[in-house]
């Protein structure tokens, strides 16, 4: 297997890509800069300190081949993706994204709410300007989606005993039609994107019990401290007692090295590159004629051994 970041750079280098990136870039800007107030300063707060850029280059990538992809679907994505981190961190009480002070940290709390919100508003607004009320619909069943994890994972939190099969479908909800969303708008597959998805977020919270704030932008420990059960958490909570205990809202102190020990990190591992192999089966179904087959099928497997 080759390493995640040369495969990503491969991914990066499809034909078009930095162009259709660029547009979107700027589109960004415009659509943050819209109202200006301290909701737009947040915004471009958060959209200045970075991130990649995955969802709206999956929307370029799995457009068929000769038809380009939609700047405004990309443009939408992305703010859909911004206004749900700005969100996240509050909810989750994090306070480094992108390896900048989270949203939430250095304009408070009321005007995180208050930014998530329009960015949220803003997405649709690009969307419903290109008059394709089905593209809404894809993005508002997403979006709905996306409350839905989120509310989920409340219910679920410091739960050692959540079932996997429930884990799963709240990195479904979370995450995985956000990315399905990407596909569709794009014109391509949404199964290969949910799937695609689900093993994103696998990999995050692997990150989250090893990753490296220099290459995550993210402080680790995150959804252990909080009592969300994620994969690795789940799995090494089944053979650890002290683990299970942490997870349930015990003494944390040294558990990460418990869940290493685990061997539950390897074991997540897999689940997700399982998910990987089923993304990549899914582009030889119906709905999908990308033009950047071979880009799609590469990034099922770097995204889970990405390292940020
Ligand atoms: C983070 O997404 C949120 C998850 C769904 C895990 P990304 O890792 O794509 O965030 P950025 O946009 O690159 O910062
Ligand atoms: C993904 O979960 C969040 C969203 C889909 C909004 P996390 O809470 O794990 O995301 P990070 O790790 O903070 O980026
Ligand atoms: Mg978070
Ligand atoms: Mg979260
Ligand atoms: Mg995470």
């Amino acid at each position: 297997m080759t390493s995640a970041a040369a495969t990503l750079e491969m991914v990066n280098s499809a034909s078009g890509l930095a162009d259709y990136l660029a547009a979107v870039e700027e589109r960004l800007a415009v659509a943050i800069a819209s109202h200006p107030g301290v909701v737009a300063d947040v915004g471009a707060d958060a959209l200045a300190a970075g991130g990649k850029r995955l969802r709206p280059a999956l929307t370029f990538l799995s457009a068929p081949a000769g038809l380009p992809a939609s700047v405004a679907a990309g443009v939408a994505v992305e703010l859909v993706h911004q206004a749900t981190l700005v969100h996240d961190d509050l909810i989750d009480g994090a306070h480094v994204r992108r390896g900048h002070a989270a949203a939430w940290t250095s304009h408070g709390a009321a005007a995180a709410r208050a930014a998530g919100d329009y960015l949220f508003a803003r997405a649709f607004a690009e969307l419903a300007a290109t008059g394709d009320l089905a593209a809404v619909a894809v993005l508002a069943e997403a979006s709905l989606a996306l409350a839905r994890g989120e509310a989920m994972q409340r219910r679920q939190r410091y739960d050692p005993d959540t079932a996997i099969d429930r884990y799963l479908e709240r990195c479904a909800l979370k995450t995985g039609k956000l990315f399905e969303a990407a596909c569709v708008l794009g014109g391509g597959s949404g199964e290969y994107g949910l799937l695609l998805g689900i093993a994103f977020q696998i990999a995050d919270d692997i990150l989250d019990c090893t990753g490296d704030t220099i290459e995550t932008g993210k402080v680790p420990g995150i959804d252990l401290r909080d009592g969300t059960p994620t994969l690795p958490l789940l799995l090494a909570a089944q053979l650890d007692p002290v683990v299970r205990t942490a997870l349930a809202g015990g003494p944390l102190e040294g558990v990460l090295v418990r869940v290493a020990q685990s061997g539950a990190l390897e074991r997540s591992r897999e689940v997700a590159l399982d998910y990987a192999r089923k993304a990549r089966e899914a582009l030889d179904g119906p709905g999908s004629s990308s033009g950047c087959r071979a880009e799609l099928e590469a990034l099922a497997d770097a995204v889970v051994i990405r390292t940020g």
